[in-house]
C-alpha cells in the first residue's frame, strides 16, 4: 500500500481547471507527473497554464527559477490511461458526471498497479458508488481541492463506505505534504463546503431571475456586504456552471429536498453552452 513518504508517481486524469492546478502541485511537490485528458487541446492549455501559474510564483519570490522549470520537466502530458499502469496515486478530475466517473474508474482498476490508491476531485458525487465500481474500494477515497488548486489552502477528504484508514493517513499526508490543510467529510452529497456553498449560489440565480437586482449589484452586495473576495455569480462563472448545476443536481436528488431546486435561469445558461469564464461567457461575458 502507497504512504504518502512512497506516493512518487501520480496520475492526474483531466487537465482542466482542476486537473492542471492538482497536476502543478503535485509536481511542485516532487512527484513524477503523469497528466491526461481525453482532449489534445486540453493538455496543451494545462502546460501553458502550469507554466504561467508557476512563472508568477518565481516573480513574486516563492519559488525559485530552478524549482519552477523542474516542476515543469516533472510533467508529461499521456493520451491513454493504461499509461498509468505505475503511478502510486490517481486523481480523478474528470467531468462531474457519475457515470462517466465509474466507466474511467472501472477501467483505472483493471490497469493500475494493486497497491495504488485512487481518488477522486468529485464536488459532489459519492465515494462509496464510485468505489463500488472497481474492485479495490478500500483503496478509493475523495480529494477534493479547491478552485484555483495552487491557491486555495484546502482539501476535503471523503471516506467512502469501505475506504481503508491507511489509504485515509497516505492521502492526508499527502495533502499536507503539498501544503493543504485538510478537513475531513462523511459521504453525504456535496461533503460540507458544496452543501453550503451551491444553495448560496443557486440563491443568487434565483435574485438574478425574479429580477430583484442586476448581476452587478448582487455580486457587489455580497462582496461588500460579507466580504466574500467574489460575488456568487462571479464565482459560479469561475467554478463553470456545468460544475454548479451537476453538484445541484447531486444535492437535489441526494438529499430530496426542494430547496436545493436548480434555479431554471442556471439550467438554462448551461443549456446555452454559456458554462462560465472557460468558455468566454457565463453571467458574464469575457474577452
Ligand atoms: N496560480 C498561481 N497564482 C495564482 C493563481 C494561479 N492559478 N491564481 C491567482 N493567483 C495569485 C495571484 O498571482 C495573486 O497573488 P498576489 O496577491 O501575491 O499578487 C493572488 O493569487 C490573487 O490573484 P489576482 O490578483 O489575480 O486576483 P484576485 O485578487 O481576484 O484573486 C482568487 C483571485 C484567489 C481566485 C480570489 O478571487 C478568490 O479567492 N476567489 C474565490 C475563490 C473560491 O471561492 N474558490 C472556491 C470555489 S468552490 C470550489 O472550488 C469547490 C467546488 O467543488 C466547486
Ligand atoms: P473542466 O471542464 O475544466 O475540465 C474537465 C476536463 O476533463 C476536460 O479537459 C475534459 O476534456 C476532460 N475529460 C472529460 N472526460 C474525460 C475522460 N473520460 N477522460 C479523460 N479526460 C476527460 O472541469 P473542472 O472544473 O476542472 O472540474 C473537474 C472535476 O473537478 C469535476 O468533478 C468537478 O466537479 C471538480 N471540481 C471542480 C471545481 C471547480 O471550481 N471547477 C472545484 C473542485 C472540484
Amino acid at each position: 500500500m502507497a504512504t504518502a513518504g512512497k506516493i512518487a508517481a501520480v496520475g492526474v486524469i483531466g487537465a482542466g481547471q482542476m486537473g492542471s492546478g492538482i497536476a502543478q502541485l503535485a509536481a511542485a511537490a516532487g512527484c513524477a507527473v503523469l497528466l491526461l485528458d481525453s482532449d489534445p487541446a486540453a493538455l496543451s492549455r494545462a502546460v501553458a497554464s502550469i507554466s504561467a501559474s508557476l512563472r508568477r510564483l518565481v516573480a513574486k519570490g516563492q519559488l525559485y527559477q530552478a524549482a519552477c522549470e523542474d516542476s515543469i520537466k516533472r510533467i508529461r502530458c499521456v493520451s491513454r490511461v493504461q499509461e498509468l499502469g505505475d503511478v502510486d496515486l490517481v486523481i480523478e478530475a474528470i467531468v462531474e458526471v457519475e457515470d462517466v466517473k465509474k466507466k474511467l474508474f472501472v477501467e483505472l482498476d483493471g490497469i493500475t498497479k494493486p497497491s495504488a490508491i485512487l481518488a477522486s476531485n468529485t464536488s459532489s458525487i459519492s465515494i462509496t458508488r464510485l468505489a463500488s465500481a472497481t474492485k479495490r474500494p478500500s483503496q478509493v477515497i475523495g480529494m477534493h481541492f479547491f478552485n484555483p488548486p495552487p491557491i486555495m489552502k484546502l482539501i476535503e477528504i471523503i471516506r467512502g463506505a469501505d475506504t481503508s484508514e491507511d489509504v485515509f493517513s497516505a492521502v492526508k499526508s499527502f495533502s499536507e505534504r503539498i501544503g493543504k490543510t485538510v478537513i475531513c467529510s462523511q459521504d453525504y452529497p456535496g461533503f460540507i463546503v458544496n452543501r453550503i456553498l451551491m444553495p448560496m449560489i443557486n440563491e443568487a440565480f434565483w435574485a438574478l431571475y425574479t429580477g430583484v437586482a442586476t448581476k452587478e449589484d448582487i455580486d457587489t452586495g455580497m462582496k461588500l456586504g460579507t466580504n466574500h473576495p467574489m460575488g456568487p455569480l462571479q464565482l459560479a462563472d469561475f467554478i463553470g456552471l456545468d460544475v454548479c448545476l451537476s453538484v445541484l443536481r447531486v444535492l437535489h436528488n441526494g438529499l430530496g429536498d426542494n430547496k436545493y431546486s436548480p434555479c431554471p435561469l442556471l439550467v438554462q445558461y448551461v443549456d446555452a453552452g454559456r458554462l462560465g469564464k472557460k468558455r468566454g461567457v457565463g453571467v458574464y461575458s469575457y474577452g
